[in-house]
């Protein structure tokens, strides 16, 4: 429910996202800029439910790290030598200092260093040892970092701050049944852990641009549209907690273009169609019978949004493959850039305001579901199923 703490902008989104699906509309365009809201959404949403980070496999032996904020909350997320993957604080308990430098690598000698007097811990957050502290005993219990919660799914690691929320595997327990045909499990070799980009555009905005394939026709005419079409797209099944959707994927098209990206993307094993997951806040994600793709967007600010893309293919592409695939992957990500960006700046209106959604965009209204469940406290509706134009 809405609390005193909730801004203009927050009740205006939580009236927008009121209206049944039939007259569903726009987000007031104040939603994408407004710094009351904003922190709303890092402390009830990023802060309070599962992100997701990147690739399981993508950190695969021991010390393998990657370091990230998480609504600024500084984290690692290492391998320890045991196995196991850890979601640790990134913050020295001596005072505080910043320790590994945002990105991946490799731990030396599996220890944590803080650059500032050299306190250490154990790639699983214990604490190791402190120089000069002439006899004053440092409780390693006490000391040890802050660990998060981590669960892995369909490959993918979420991360999740709160204690609170229920785990991931059971809000998502509805999904694995309908990508059975996909075998998802034997997706195993990672794409490259590339650095994330940031997007000069709320993160609202990215998300919803990800989910929905109306775009495709207009945004993506010479790159996605060639091999699936926004004609081919439609709705399978979902509400707040996760929606999927999906389409046709061509080969028939005729021109170059689409016969070498389909034989990329689908075409490889021929695949037909592809799926399409979005689970917010933070992740969507296509799988087609070749490779399980997706974006990961963070909010950085109230308009501008850290997002980063991985892959899980079954086995390692060769070079040539994998070079025209990442140059695909690179051209219809900036086609997206582009437009959320463009998007934002239409978002300073004041004496403007957002129109109907329409079929192709229910993914986007159960979106707007789940950031009524976030951020008042609303039950997501009840799951809507099967295939909607
Ligand atoms: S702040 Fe890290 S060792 Fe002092
Ligand atoms: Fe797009």
């Amino acid at each position: 429910m809405a609390s005193r703490h909730d801004t203009e902008a927050a009740l205006d989104l939580l009236a927008a996202a009121a209206a049944p699906a039939e007259e569903a509309q726009a987000l007031p365009f104040a939603a994408y800029r407004d710094e009351g809201l904003f922190a709303l959404e890092l402390d009830r949403v990023f802060r309070s439910d599962w992100a997701a980070v990147c690739a399981e496999a993508a950190l695969a032996e021991p010390g393998d790290y990657l370091a990230i904020d998480i609504a600024g909350e500084p984290l690692a997320l290492v391998r320890g030598a045991d196995g196991q993957l850890r979601a640790l604080s990134n913050v020295c308990r001596h005072r505080g200092t910043l320790m590994l430098e945002p990105g991946v690598d490799c731990l030396d000698g599996g220890t944590i260093t803080c650059p500032y007097h050299a306190w250490s811990y154990s790639d699983s957050g214990t604490f190791r040892g402190a120089p000069y502290t002439h006899g004053v005993t440092i409780d390693r219990e006490e000391h040890r970092l802050p660990a998060f919660r981590v669960e892995v799914w369909m490959g993918v690691v979420f991360v999740c701050l709160s204690p609170d929320a229920p785990p991931l595997a059971e809000r998502l327990a509805g999904i694995a049944p309908r990508l059975a045909e996909f075998d998802m499990g034997s997706f195993a070799a990672p794409g490259p852990l590339t650095a994330p980009e940031v997007w000069e555009a709320n993160w609202k905005l990215v998300v919803e641009n990800g989910m929905e394939s109306y775009h495709l026709f207009k945004v993506h005419e010479k790159t996605l549209e060639k091999v699936t079409p926004t004609r081919g797209a439609y709705y399978i099944a979902g509400s707040a907690p996760w929606t999927l959707t999906g389409g046709e994927i061509v080969q028939d098209d005729g021109g170059v273009v689409g016969k070498l990206l389909g034989s990329l993307f689908g075409g490889g094993t021929g695949g037909d169609h592809y799926v399409l997951v979005s689970i917010p806040p933070s992740f969507v994600g296509v799988v087609t019978q070749d490779s399980w793709d997706w974006i990961i967007a963070h909010p950085v600010s109230p308009t501008s949004t850290r997002v980063s893309q991985g892959t899980l293919m079954r086995s390692a592409p060769d070079q040539v493959t994998q070079a025209i695939s990442d140059g695909y992957a690179t051209a219809f990500l900036e086609e997206d850039r582009a437009i959320c960006e463009r998007a934002q700046a239409g978002m300073a209106a004041r004496l403007s305001r957002g129109g109907r959604l329409v079929p192709l965009e229910r993914v986007v209204v159960d979106f707007h579901h789940y950031l009524a469940w976030r951020l008042a406290g609303q039950d997501p509706p009840a799951r809507y199923v099967e295939r909607e134009a």
